[in-house]
């Protein structure tokens, strides 16, 4: 009896722990769960904005790629100043006003080849530019020759039109045309010539 009663009252005396312990245990668990699944709903999140943020990134990436494709066929279509081609320019090391005109294509996207040379007369009797035609250098682009101070802007527009032609040539060395500025004294007026492959020639442009 008295054993039953200490059996009883140990096991009074536990019960009370062992719901405690029972019921914190319950709780830990819960508490853990909890836990778990508010990490797995952070980690759900993190993964929902990382997912997020790389499809972010995907879209910029292809806004960015649709944005060069288009840059670069706006770019193709647009009128430009000059076509980014080679020139090679035939001159006298001496000669400056070469240099300058040499330097104005430079500046309007050109790519100038110079080669100085002694025998200038050999050159243009090579690419026949008679003497009628002829400046003070010859030049060779997209196969055809220019002669002399050219303005840049009939270069671009035979490069456009593409003529039958030779080429084309500003005879003599008029003062204002490119190259030949002078400061201080009036421009001259002068014609573009457009060379013919016959021989003959016609005026392509005045100023
Ligand atoms: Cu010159
Ligand atoms: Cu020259």
């Amino acid at each position: 009896m008295l054993i039953a009663r200490r059996k009883a009252t140990i096991e009074l005396a536990f019960t009370p722990n062992h719901l405690v312990c029972q019921s914190g245990l319950r709780s830990l668990s819960q508490f853990t769960h909890n836990k778990d699944r508010q990490m797995t709903k952070a980690n759900r999140m993190a993964a929902k904005e990382m997912n997020c943020e790389s499809r972010v990134l995907t879209l910029a990436l292809r806004l960015f790629a649709v944005g060069l494709v288009m840059g670069g066929a706006i770019w193709a279509l647009q009128p430009r100043d000059s076509l980014a081609e080679e020139i090679t320019l035939y001159k006298n090391a001496s000669c400056m006003c070469c240099k300058r005109w040499a330097n104005l294509l430079r500046g309007k996207g050109y790519e100038v080849v110079e080669r100085d040379v002694d025998d200038l007369d050999s050159i243009k009797a090579q690419f026949n530019v008679g003497q009628k035609y002829q400046g003070c250098h010859t030049a060779l682009i997209g196969g055809y020759v220019i002669e002399g101070h050219v303005p840049i802007k009939e270069i671009d527009r035979l490069l456009r039109e593409r003529p039958d032609a030779k080429g084309l040539s500003v005879p003599g060395m008029p003062v204002g045309s490119p190259g030949m500025e002078m400061p201080g004294r009036k421009p001259d007026s002068f014609n573009v010539i457009l060379m013919k492959k016959d021989g003959s020639s016609e005026v392509y442009a005045r100023y």
